[in-house]
């Protein structure tokens, strides 16, 4: 069966349809998956049944896999949910959370992501994607000068709620600058690249001008039409792009729960 890709919204997101994960992909396979991904940024394959070890290969084939730091894990998958669960290396976060490109706040954030759903909320808790390519190409020419060359602090707190950002700044917890703009190694396309969950200051301007910045910058990037929501069904598996999309997840009830296994791919480079 060959692989079928078709597009989910205007601003980002396809499916792909005609791959069965539980087997190893052709090579022809992979290199149409890849190119899905670099067309489209974020991939969604439905009615996957998979193992933890089906999806580590699905993700080698993107790259190396990133081993995650968090309160209580350091194992390779992450479980992300709503109530804890002591047999899982879990992330307990509750609710919505703001947009951020995962590991924004380390040298080398992972270039990508993928979850895969186990337990889903009836109603809320998806997840959207904002193509920050798109949101590049919407800055004008004035915008596009002013940002060129700046870099940003990106921070985040574990130890604090990590689905907002906190009011005070930690000194010791993981933080690091980026360039506000960057290139996409494989589509040489450029992106913006700062998020309202991680990025806190803008670092060659005073901070007032930083804000308005940030500001201005988060609502372009967060702007409807360049925004995929993806509504999970269970056994879903989701890949996306780090270095070109911010996520965010949306409200769901509280007394619902959610788990979802996360496994990130490394970037070969720091940021450029
Ligand atoms: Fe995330």
């Amino acid at each position: 069966m060959a692989i079928n890709v078709e597009k989910l919204s205007d601003a980002a997101g396809a499916i792909v349809s005609g791959l069965d994960l539980t087997q190893a992909l052709s090579a022809d396979d992979t290199q149409a998956l890849k190119q899905a991904w670099q067309d489209h940024m974020v991939l969604l394959l439905r009615g996957q049944e998979l193992t933890e070890e089906e999806q580590e290969r699905f993700c080698q084939t993107f790259g190396e896999i990133a081993g995650l730091t968090s309160r209580n894990s350091d194992s390779k998958f992450l479980f992300v949910t709503n109530k804890d669960d002591p047999k899982l290396a879990t992330a307990v976060q509750l609710g919505e959370m703001m947009f951020h490109c995962d590991q924004a706040y380390a040298e080398q954030p992972c270039k990508a992501s993928t979850l895969y759903s186990i337990e889903i909320p009836d109603v809320g808790g998806n997840t959207s994607f904002a193509n920050c390519c798109a949101a590049y190409d919407q800055l004008s020419d004035d915008w596009k000068e002013r940002l060129e060359g700046k870099t940003a602090l990106n921070y985040f707190n574990y130890a604090t709620n990590p689905s907002i950002r906190p009011d005070e700044i930690d000194p010791d917890a993981p933080q690091h600058s980026h360039p506000v703009i960057r290139t996409h190694p494989e589509t040489g396309r450029k992106t913006i690249y700062v998020n309202r969950l991680m990025t806190i200051r803008i670092n060659e301007v005073e901070k007032e001008e930083s804000d308005a910045i940030l500001n201005y910058l988060f609502d372009l990037i967060e702007s409807p039409h360049n925004i995929y929501e993806h509504v999970w069904q269970v056994h879903d598996l989701v890949l996306w792009d780090n270095r070109c999309t911010a996520h965010a997840r949306q409200h769901y009830a509280p007394e619902k729960r959610r788990l979802l296994r996360r496994m990130t791919i490394l970037d070969e480079n720091p940021v450029a």
